[in-house]
């Protein structure tokens, strides 16, 4: 990816806009883990709590022994109960975490595999999503490809579909993927978890920064100058819609456009998170 071209096409926008992934050096990671803190975002507690009553049967719709790929693994928190299951199922397991974040990613693949040690071997694949897709098709094994914590929904839609794609191309029909995505239905449960954990305000700070005055920032590394009014906004986020809810209806439909069967589906029971199971084939649709 051509970094300097995309954020330059990005800031010439209108409104200019800043892709997703930007915001995830070492800073943003971390200040991602602590987003997860807020007590109102219900997204990363209904994921846990999906994941904890259903890890079993979550690990059981892939035939072991296995390669465990994650696509924007982060701290890989929740990876961890999905590591454990799988090493009560094979004595060694090889981890794949894919992540743009690679100072982070880094860190976090050393502590795994201190933690680990002997039996899981890491190996990080920083970079954005396609560097990732493109390494993973190289691999040869069985794979159950994780994506959790929200960073497939915070895609552009197309996009969503594009990578779905792109997954579909190279899985075997003995592959899973395994996607969480948030399926809340009520606007106001989902504005309030996305406050700002340092600030009451309403988070326009993560989605979008609005400029305060009118002011001209100059780049001279992308050569350009950008001019602002007061109360002008820098997006975020690539697309139109950021951090998509989604109906089982509207589930099926995404999988099918990507070339994937919807063949289970696990939620919390406050309805929240949906952990997707998708396959290659027609599959068995059950939920
Ligand atoms: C919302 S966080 C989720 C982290 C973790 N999976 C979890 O469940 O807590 C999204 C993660 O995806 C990574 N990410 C975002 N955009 C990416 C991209 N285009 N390519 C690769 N990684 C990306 C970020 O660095 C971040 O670690």
């Amino acid at each position: 990816m051509d970094v300097r071209r995309v954020i330059a096409e990005g800031l010439q926008m209108r409104p200019p806009r800043l892709p997703v992934w930007f915001r995830y050096d070492m800073h943003g990671s971390l200040y991602n883990d602590k987003c997860l803190k807020n007590q109102h975002y219900y997204f990363y507690r209904s994921e846990v709590a999906v994941l904890s009553s259903n890890i079993q049967e979550i690990v059981d719709t892939v035939t072991t022994p296995v390669i465990l790929v994650e696509m924007g693994s982060g701290n890989s928190e929740k990876t961890r109960s999905v590591i454990d299951v799988l090493l009560k199922k094979q004595t060694t397991l090889t981890y794949v975490p894919i992540d743009i974040s690679a100072d982070f990613l880094r860190e976090t693949s050393e502590s795994l595999s201190r933690d680990y040690a002997g039996c899981l071997d890491v190996k990080p694949v920083p970079g954005d999503y396609n560097v990732g897709i493109d390494k993973i098709r190289t691999i040869p094994g069985r794979k159950l490809i994780i994506w959790m914590g929200g960073g497939f929904q915070n895609q552009a839609y197309q996009t969503q579909i594009t990578r779905l794609q792109s997954l579909a191309q190279f899985m075997t029909g003995d592959d899973r993927l395994l996607v969480a995505v948030d399926v809340t239905q009520e606007p106001k449960v989902v504005e309030r978890a996305y406050r700002d954990p340092d600030d009451d305000a309403i988070s326009g700070v993560i989605m979008e920064a609005v400029s305060t005055k009118h002011q001209t920032i100059v780049i001279p590394g992308l050569g350009l100058s950008l001019t602002f009014d007061a109360d002008d906004k820098l997006r975020l986020h690539e697309g139109e819609y950021v951090s998509c809810k989604y109906t089982e209806a509207q589930l099926r439909h995404i999988a099918k456009r990507g070339g994937l069967s919807l063949s289970r589906i696990w939620t919390d029971a406050d309805k929240h998170v949906a952990l997707c199971c998708f396959s290659k084939g027609a599959g068995k649709q059950t939920s």
